[in-house]
């Protein structure tokens, strides 16, 4: 596995594979954990040689108390993807993407930044924008995979991809979970053994949540959400919608022919917990 920290070493290295090797690219901040590498084993199925990059993204983060706070842990991370056979790393320092201007460009994506996450992450998918295409550039991927467990994340990417015209095929895959449901996250590790313990009840309603939305308009499947957090003193919702997958719109009507998903946000004490569902 060789680990590289400039653009240009990483470049020079991709360029001189043989013609037609195909890459899979699977972007990450590090802290790695199960749900990452369940992305690289798909990539490493789907293609020749796997680049996995690991950067702590500064213009994706709205509060820089959460920058400071992201754990950072490159000798385990670099052990882990040697263990899955990546290929190659790629883990620049904050200058070398930004020179000294850490500023996020900004992206218009069709009105799905401004859905769920985008309440209340200020400029945070702009950022996202920035890194992404900017590492597309760098790597030039056939293939670049995205958990569903970031849902709005995948499809602004998709959107990006298409509208900017980059050749590249935008794979999204399952989401990875703890035995008892918790979708697995960097986060998870910063619970309370209390949090932790009751974490579990957010995939448990969004299950719930899916079988009633089988009988039932999606306004009473919201109220009944809502009330459900109420009895759960630990965790505090901040939000439950049902979208449409390829707008991510609030559901009006259900509609036979559209797609749904159930999107959640929790906080757990500080930690905040996102997870989705389909329907
Ligand atoms: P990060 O949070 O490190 O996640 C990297 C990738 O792993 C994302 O595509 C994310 O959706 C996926 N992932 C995380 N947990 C997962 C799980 N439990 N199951 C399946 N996939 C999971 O997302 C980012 O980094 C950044 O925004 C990034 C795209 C790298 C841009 O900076």
């Amino acid at each position: 596995m060789l680990v590289f920290a400039k653009i240009k070493s990483v470049q020079q290295k991709i360029e001189s594979l043989k013609k037609g090797t195909s890459v899979g690219f699977v972007p990450t901040m590090g802290a790695l954990h199960q749900g990452h590498l369940s992305l690289i084993h798909q990539a490493k199925k789907e293609n020749d040689i796997v680049v996995v990059s690991i950067f702590v993204n500064p213009t994706q983060f709205d509060k820089q108390e959460d920058l400071i706070n992201y754990p950072k842990t490159i000798d385990k991370d670099l052990s882990l993807l040697k263990s899955v056979y990546c290929d190659i790393v790629f883990a620049p320092a904050a200058n070398e993407i930004y020179a000294n201007d850490i500023k996020s460009q900004a992206f218009d994506f069709d009105g799905l930044e401004f859905q769920m996450e985008g309440k209340f992450r200020d400029g945070h998918f702009n950022g996202v924008g920035t890194i992404v295409k900017r590492l597309f550039e760098i790597v030039k991927p056939t293939k670049a995979y995205f958990g569903e467990k970031d849902f709005q994340q995948l499809q602004i990417i998709r959107n990006m991809v298409k509208k900017h015209q980059i050749p590249v095929k935008i794979v999204g895959c399952d989401i990875y979970r703890e035995e008892d449901g918790l979708a697995m996250s960097s986060r998870n590790a910063r619970l309370t053994n209390e949090h932790r313990k009751v974490a579990p009840f957010i995939f448990k309603t969004l299950k719930e949540a899916k079988i009633k939305f089988g009988t039932k308009n999606a306004s009473e499947v919201v109220s009944w959400v809502e009330s459900e957090f109420k009895k759960q003193p630990l965790l505090e919702l901040e939000y439950f919608e049902i979208a449409e997958e390829n707008t991510l719109l609030t559901i009006k009507n259900k509609d036979p022919k559209q797609k749904y998903r159930a999107f959640i946000a929790v906080f757990a004490g500080k930690i905040r917990l996102i997870d989705n569902i389909s329907l």
